[in-house]
């Protein structure tokens, strides 16, 4: 078994400001020194896998063996049911050069509407990769599902949060409180079983 990650430096490898900031948050009641891939001047490297699984793995071993340190990253993404699962690992490319979401959850209304779609359900998926510079690395999978909802709803959060109402809320992502949103989401579903498998919480 992986030895416990523990008052050592950690390197969260992404340039994506939400991101960084959720996982930040996360990782507040741990004893770590947490950097990313932008602080360390780190490229994110191309993300051409199939598979949530293989992009978060490509982008947490490229960038431990940059940094010569532990990296963690996350591969995530919007499931739309009626959509087969689009825009799924390509949800970030679906927003263009500019990564305009407003555009990428417009592209979604159409599509459903083309479809005459009357399931507008969807769900979101983490993928938390972490690797060491030994070369070994380790996965864990969260998932939150929900409802999209035309036009989009609230200014906090990215991405697609203004768009997405979980299971069992009245309020998009968008409309929540940060803390709140990172307490249910697929992010924090991921954490949990990485922090049990491989954090120790501070005393
Ligand atoms: P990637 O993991 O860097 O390929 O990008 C994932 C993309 O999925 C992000 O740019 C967002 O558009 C979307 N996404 C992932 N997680 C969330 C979330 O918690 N809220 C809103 N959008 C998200």
């Amino acid at each position: 078994m992986k030895k416990k990650i523990d008052n050592e430096e950690i390197v969260i490898a992404s340039h994506n400001k939400g991101k960084v900031s959720e996982i930040k948050d996360l990782l507040k009641n741990y004893d770590l020194k947490i950097l990313s891939s932008s602080d360390l001047g780190i490229e994110e490297p191309e993300e051409n896998g199939s598979s949530f699984e293989e992009n978060a793995i490509i982008k947490s071993s490229v960038t431990s063996a940059l940094s010569k340190t532990v990296s963690l990253s996350d591969d995530s993404g919007l499931c739309v049911n009626a959509l087969g699962g689009q825009p799924g690992i390509y949800s970030a490319r679906w927003a263009g050069p500019d990564k305009d979401f407003l555009y990428a959850a417009e592209k979604i209304h159409e599509n459903l509407l083309e479809k005459g779609a009357d399931d507008y359900s969807a769900y979101f998926i983490c993928v938390l990769a972490v690797s060491w510079p030994d070369g070994d690395h380790k996965v864990f999978k969260g998932r939150v599902d929900g409802t999209l909802s035309f036009p989009p709803r609230g200014d906090n959060g990215f991405g697609y949060d203004p768009i997405f109402t979980p299971l069992g809320y009245t309020h998009t992502f968008g409309e929540m409180e940060p803390e709140f949103k990172h307490s249910i989401s697929h992010r924090n579903h991921a954490f949990n079983l990485f922090s049990k498998e491989l954090l120790i919480e501070k005393q």
